[in-house]
C-alpha cells in the first residue's frame, strides 16, 4: 500500500547526479516518493560528502552513472506512511540518518523517501550539521567492531568492567571520521587499550576522544613503535589481535600494517583498497577483494576482513535499534562528538556538491567532515 504526497509536496525535486566517470555532476528532476508502510519522506535541509561520493563519480565504484549520490542526511519529516511501528516521529520532527539503498533514499536531493529504522531523531542541543556528519561513520565503526572483529558492543552498555579492557586496538587512520567514530565506541565500551596511528597534529585530540597512546603514520618506524608498545603477546595471541584499517589505502596504510599484522591478527579494512587515489588528471583504481592486494606481503594465519557496513541491517539488532535509538542516545548524552566540520559553500546545491568533490579529490580533508546545504529554503 501507498500512500498519495500531501497537497503541499512537490510531485518533483532537484538531485544532484554523477554524468559519466570523472565528469562535472548535474541536477536532475527526479520524482518525489511518497511514503509506503513504516516510511518516512523528509524534506533534506543538509548533507555531508565522504571518500565514497568520489570512489562513486570518478571511479564508477558499484554505481551505473546517472547515479543519484549521498548517504547522510539532516531534514525534516515532511509526511509519515502509514502503519509505523513505532509511535516516534512526527511531521516537523528534525531528523538525521544513514541511507545507502535505493534512488529514493539518496542524500543529495531535496526530498528522500526511507524506512523507520532509517531514521534519528535529532537530539535538544546537537545542529543538525554536526549531525549529518556522525551517522555513516559511527554505524561502520558499530558494524566493523562487530561483524568482523567479533568483538561485543551491548545496549544498553553493562555497569562493570570490559573483559577486553587492556586488549590493544589498533585504530589506524584514527583522524579520519571512521577512526574518530571508532575511538569513541571503544572506550564507552569499555576498551581501554586503543592505540591510535594519525598525524601527530590530531594526537591530542584523539586522547580526548579516547586513545590511550598515539603514533605518527610519517614516522619511518611506526610499526616498531608500536610493536614496542604493546609487547608480548598474551596467552598465545597476536601481539596486536586487532588492526582497524580506517582508510585502505594500498601503499597508504596496507604496507605497513602488514609488518604489524601476525597469525590470528584480524584486520578489517574500509573498503575499497584504493590501489590509485583519484587526482585531477587520473582515474583512481579500486578493489573490493581484500585477499587479491598485496599477496605474498601477509604473514600465515593474518584474517583479513573486507568492511562493508552496506550489510549492517542483517544485524537484526541493529537494524531496529541503532539509527532509531542508540545513535540519537549516545549524541544526545554527549558519549560521541560529531566530527569537527568544514562547510562547503557555493551557490547552488550543485556547486556546493561539486566544491566538496574537488576537496576530496585534492585529498585537501585531513581531520574535518565536509557538511553542505542541500535545500536552499
Ligand atoms: N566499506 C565501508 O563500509 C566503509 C565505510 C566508511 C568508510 N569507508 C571508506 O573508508 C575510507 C575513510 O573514510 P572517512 O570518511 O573516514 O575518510 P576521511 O575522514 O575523509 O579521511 C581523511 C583522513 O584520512 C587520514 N589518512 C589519509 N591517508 C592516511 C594514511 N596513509 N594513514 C593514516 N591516515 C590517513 C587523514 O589523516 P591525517 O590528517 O592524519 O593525515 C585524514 O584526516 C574511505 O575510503 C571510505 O570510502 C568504507
Amino acid at each position: 500500500m501507498s500512500t498519495a504526497l500531501a497537497p503541499t509536496i512537490p510531485p518533483t525535486h532537484p538531485a544532484v547526479v554523477t554524468t559519466a566517470p570523472r565528469a562535472p555532476l548535474a541536477t536532475l528532476t527526479v520524482p518525489t516518493v511518497p511514503p509506503g508502510p513504516g516510511q518516512v519522506l523528509i524534506h533534506v535541509l543538509w548533507t555531508s560528502s565522504t571518500p565514497l561520493d568520489l570512489h562513486q563519480a570518478d571511479g564508477g565504484l558499484l554505481i551505473t552513472h546517472p547515479a543519484l549520490m549521498g548517504s547522510s542526511y539532516g531534514g525534516v519529516v515532511a509526511q509519515l506512511g502509514p502503519e509505523q511501528p513505532r509511535d516516534h516521529l512526527r511531521v516537523g520532527d528534525k531528523v538525521f540518518g544513514f541511507t545507502f539503498r535505493g534512488d529514493e533514499e539518496k542524500c543529495h536531493q531535496t526530498y528522500m523517501t526511507t524506512d523507520w529504522y532509517m531514521v534519528s531523531k535529532l537530539p535538544e542541543g546537537v545542529r543538525m550539521e554536526e549531525a549529518v556528519a556522525v551517522s555513516v561513520n559511527l554505524v561502520t565503526a558499530f558494524h566493523t567492531l562487530t561483524a568482523d572483529f567479533g568483538l561485543e558492543l551491548p545496549w544498553p552498555v553493562p555497569a562493570g568492567e570490559n573483559r577486553e579492557r587492556d586488549t590493544p586496538i589498533v585504530v589506524w587512520g584514527a583522524a579520519s571520521s571512521v577512526g574518530n567514530y571508532a575511538v569513541q565506541v571503544l572506550r564507552h565500551w569499555g576498551f581501554e587499550n586503543v592505540v591510535a596511528v594519525a598525524r601527530a597534529k590530531h594526537h591530542e585530540y584523539l586522547k580526548e576522544l579516547g586513545a590511550k597512546v598515539c603514533f605518527d603514520y610519517t614516522d619511518g618506524d611506526v610499526v616498531e613503535k608500536v610493536l614496542r608498545y604493546v609487547g608480548e603477546g598474551k596467552e598465545g595471541k597476536p601481539r596486536v589481535p586487532y588492526v582497524l584499517d580506517c582508510i585502505g589505502s594500498l601503499e597508504g596504510t596496507l604496507k605497513k600494517i602488514a609488518e604489524l599484522a601476525e597469525r590470528g591478527t584480524k584486520v578489517a579494512i574500509m573498503l575499497p583498497v584504493i590501489v590509485k587515489h583519484a587526482t585531477e588528471k587520473e582515474a583512481p583504481v579500486y578493489e573490493m577483494d581484500v585477499n587479491k592486494v598485496l599477496p605474498g606481503a601477509w604473514k600465515e594465519g593474518v584474517e583479513l576482513k573486507g568492511t562493508r557496513t552496506h550489510f549492517y541491517l542483517q544485524n537484526e539488532f541493529f537494524k531496529d535499534h541503532l539509527q532509531s535509538e542508540i545513535v540519537p542516545a549516545l549524541l544526545e548524552q554527549g558519549v560521541i562528538k560529531p566530527n569537527k566540520l568544514k562547510i562547503v559553500e557555493g551557490k547552488t546545491m550543485l556547486e556546493r556538491a561539486e566544491n566538496a568533490r574537488q576537496l576530496l579529490r585534492s585529498q585537501a580533508v585531513s581531520g574535518e567532515k565536509l557538511v553542505w546545504r542541500v535545500a536552499d529554503e
